[in-house]
């Protein structure tokens, strides 16, 4: 369908011109006059302002239909969304990519085609760079990829961009081989999950992952050679004292003073590859100094101290992917991996829109193991949380966590036009 959609728009002409990635918001565009129009309403999470999780409202805005569509985008009615690391930066102003409040938020969710050209009903995952956080969302068709049979929408909105950043850092940019090893930092969280797997499916790959105590037992199952406790042990050594030449590979999503640890555990002609900056997010509002901190912590050398080292770094963000082929062919790369059961999703747990406080609280703090989702579908009233059972037996109570006071975060808005 995807190819039909992208192929239909190149034959109209209408090739898009800027970035896939910046597309509008849903219903922007003027309306098509021949036909009768009725809104509908839908429900979307919108970060007003920037700071804790009562920034983020529950808002019902409404859209006229049949929908007014751009050139090459189609209309998915959104079953399940993906909660990103990149939303709890974004909700304290720290995701660049995020345009100002207020914005609706979401990068990945997967659904059910419900408006283009005359094709609807195919179940799709569907990205874009925000706004899949609502019920109704317009994205580029070529944004859009057919979910295979037996994956349920919840494991379609959790493999986009976490196993996309996983596959991309490990094969494209580390080349990784037979025999490698490599340290993932956050091991238990939807990226490091992402990249265990796929480390699996190159032979006696040694990996070594860092992850909260309560956590080892699954991601060790998962396929971690090595998992450390990073709060009560310093990894540097751990990994020394098993590895004394240090590691091939290393992804490096926390930044500042980590990136230096990192790169002094390469071996030589080893690769860091620095992917994020979770060291920024300490509470729940911006905190200037663990900012300040950890900027003043990066890692600084010139080309020259690199070539004496003999070692690579690089770094990688995928909302700065811009080649349609490379996503594309990741994207189905993955998807086949997932057909041959190589790869499988991990859902920590679902959370319904209004409980949105509450599941990036989980990621917050640092209870998930895998991926969190969110579902735009009304919580009946006596239904709980649908947590991963087992996830739930494994959390313990986090000492280090900051302790906050639980805030609602939702708040039901009377239907605003778009
Ligand atoms: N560059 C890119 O294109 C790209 C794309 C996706 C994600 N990322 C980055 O990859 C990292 C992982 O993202 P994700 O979405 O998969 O999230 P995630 O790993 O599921 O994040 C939550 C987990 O991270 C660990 N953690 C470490 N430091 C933390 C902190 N300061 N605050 C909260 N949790 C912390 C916690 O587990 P433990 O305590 O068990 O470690 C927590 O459970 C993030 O840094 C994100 O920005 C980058």
């Amino acid at each position: 369908l995807n190819k039909e959609i992208i192929a239909l728009t190149r034959q109209t002409g209408q090739q898009m011109t800027k970035s896939a990635w910046d597309f509008p918001e849903s219903g922007s565009s003027s309306p098509a006059a021949d036909e009768e129009e009725k809104p509908v309403s839908y429900r979307a999470l919108v970060l007003t302002g920037y700071g804790g999780y009562d920034k983020i409202k529950l808002q019902v805005k409404s859209m006229k239909m049949p929908p007014q569509l751009k050139a090459g985008e189609v209309l998915v009615r959104v079953k399940a969304c993906g909660l990103n690391f990149a939303e709890l930066l974004g909700k304290q102003g720290l995701y660049e990519l995020l345009p100002s409040p207020p914005v609706t938020l979401g990068m990945e969710g997967s659904g059910v085609i419900e408006a283009v050209a005359e094709d609807v009903g195919d179940r799709v995952i569907a990205m874009n760079r925000h706004g899949m956080w609502q019920e109704l969302a317009a994205v580029p068709a070529n944004r859009t990829f057919p979910i295979p049979d037996g994956m349920s929408f919840e494991e379609a909105a959790a493999l986009p961009i976490n196993y996309m950043t996983a596959y991309m850092m490990l094969f494209e940019m580390a080349n990784l081989r037979p025999g490698k090893s490599v340290l993932i930092h956050m091991a238990a969280g939807g990226v490091g999950i992402a990249a265990t797997q796929l480390c699996q499916t190159v032979q006696d790959v040694t990996i070594f992952g860092t992850a909260s105590a309560s956590k080892h037992e699954t991601i060790s199952q998962g396929g971690v050679t090595h998992p450390i406790d990073y709060r009560t042990k310093d990894y540097v050594t751990e990994i020394r004292n098993i590895s004394p030449k240090g590691v091939d590979i290393v992804l490096d999503p926390l930044g500042g003073a980590d990136t230096q640890k990192c790169f002094s555990l390469l071996k030589p002609l080893g690769m860091l590859i620095v992917f994020g900056a979770a060291n920024c997010v300490t509470g729940q509002k911006k905190n200037l100094l663990a900012m300040a901190k950890t900027w003043y912590n990066q890692l600084t050398l010139n080309t020259l101290k690199l070539m004496q080292t003999n070692k690579a770094i690089s770094g990688f963000h995928l909302g700065y992917i811009q080649d349609q082929e490379l996503f594309e062919r990741t994207l189905l790369a993955l998807l086949e991996l997932y057909r041959q059961g190589k790869i499988k999703p991990r859902i920590d747990s679902s959370y319904h829109f209004e409980e949105v406080a509450e599941a990036m609280k989980r990621m917050h703090d640092r209870q998930n193991i895998g991926k969190i989702i969110l579902l735009p579908e009304p919580k009946k009233t006596e239904e709980k949380p649908k947590s991963n059972a087992e996830a739930a037996e494994n959390v313990e109570k986090n000492e280090a966590a900051v302790s906050e006071k639980k805030e609602e975060a939702t708040e039901e808005v009377k239907a605003e036009e778009d």
